[in-house]
């Protein structure tokens, strides 16, 4: 796993040639969460790679899920990434489900996989103590269609939120006995994940931000909606009074500053706290006026795109024929390489 800087790196560190992959469920409204851990390091890696970002059905479905709404969110989980700076001439965004060959390799990699190591993966385990009632084989298998979908397009930089390392690591594992079991085919992708950021909880202070529990900020929410979610979000519990000083490591509302706020704002709130200097609802009215810096021009695209339907479904149109291109010629040396053929 290597760090992201915060700043883009120098023009002369820059690998423009290698192919970027990373993806993203249409379970629900994209968050905060997905923008500081994902989304924000996408949008600044777009010129340094050959970017492809997938809207993840097949993973979405391995949860409980409405088929009516799928459409639209799958839409509205592309137009938000769009408007949230995926220029889709500068990317490739396409739907997982429209591109087969994503589980025709996944089969081929089902049989490289043990059991016990799936079974002991953290995601799998915290999903499946949460929906007792069903635990599918496709949860259980999602690491094994997460690692088709970076391998498919042999994608060297995997950018993810904390949570994903894991998953990318078996990822890379696969690719080395894929490479041991047959012949040298797969780069070993990297996970790249932000210094901050990387893990936002959600508004309760306890769990990961979380498009399927109720206490996450919607990117392209309303100010005053964010606020009235903002205001009573849990801080350090050692500040029970305004004049309990705090540790803005043990605090969310800072986590999410120094995805938001600039360096100088940081550093405010770190000596405010520490010396309950200030409230923290001052601190919060601070992080408030700088996410809207940052979510207001997301929020108009979003509402610009929403009158031009077509801009969606061209990206996703040329996403689709693109990657089916390159996941046809993998598999085409994959079914070569493993004798199937
Ligand atoms: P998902 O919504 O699970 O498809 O996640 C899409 C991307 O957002 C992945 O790279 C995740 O690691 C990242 N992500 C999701 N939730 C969070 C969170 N609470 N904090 C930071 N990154 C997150
Ligand atoms: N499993 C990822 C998540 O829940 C989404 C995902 C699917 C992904 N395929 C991927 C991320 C490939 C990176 C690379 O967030």
């Amino acid at each position: 796993m290597s760090e992201l800087p915060d700043s883009r790196p120098e023009a002369a560190e820059i690998q423009r040639t290698g192919i970027l992959f990373s993806g993203i469920q249409p379970s629900g409204n994209i968050h905060i969460g997905n923008y500081c851990g994902a989304i924000r390091n996408w949008v600044r890696l777009l010129d340094d790679y050959h970017c492809i970002f997938s809207i993840v059905d097949y993973h979405a479905i391995t949860a409980p899920y409405d088929p009516s709404i799928m459409q639209a969110r799958i839409r509205q989980a592309t137009l938000a990434n769009i408007a949230a700076g995926l220029d889709p001439e500068r990317c490739l965004i396409f739907v997982q489900s429209q591109v087969p060959e994503h589980t025709e390799l996944t089969w081929i990699f089902n049989t490289l996989t043990p059991m016990g190591l799936l079974g002991r993966m953290t995601q799998f385990k915290e999903k499946s103590r949460r929906s007792e009632e069903n635990i599918n084989v496709g949860l259980y298998d999602y690491p094994v269609l997460q690692a088709a979908d970076v391998l498919l397009y042999r994608a060297e930089a995997v950018p993810v939120g904390e949570d994903q390392v894991q998953h990318i690591e078996f990822t890379r594992d696969l690719a080395r006995k894929f490479n041991l079991r047959f012949e040298p085919y797969f780069p070993e992708p990297q996970a790249l994940v932000p210094s901050s950021g990387a893990r936002i909880l959600g508004l309760d202070g306890k769990s990961k931000m979380s498009k399927s529990l109720d206490n996450y900020i919607g990117l392209l929410e309303e100010p005053e909606a964010i606020w009235e979610k903002l205001r009573p979000a849990v801080t350090d519990e050692k500040r029970i009074r305004r004049s309990d000083p705090g540790e803005p490591g043990d605090c969310n509302i800072y986590t999410i500053h120094q995805c938001f706020s600039p360096p100088e704002v940081q550093e405010w709130v770190v000596d405010g706290c520490r010396s309950a200097g200030i409230g923290c609802i001052d601190c919060k009215r601070k992080l408030h006026e700088h996410m809207m810096n940052v979510l207001d021009p997301i929020r108009e695209r979003a509402k610009e795109l929403e009158r031009k339907p077509e801009v969606v479904d061209e990206a996703l149109a040329r996403g689709a024929r693109e990657c089916r291109v390159r996941a046809a010629a993998t598999m085409e040396d994959v079914r070569r390489i493993t004798g199937l053929r």
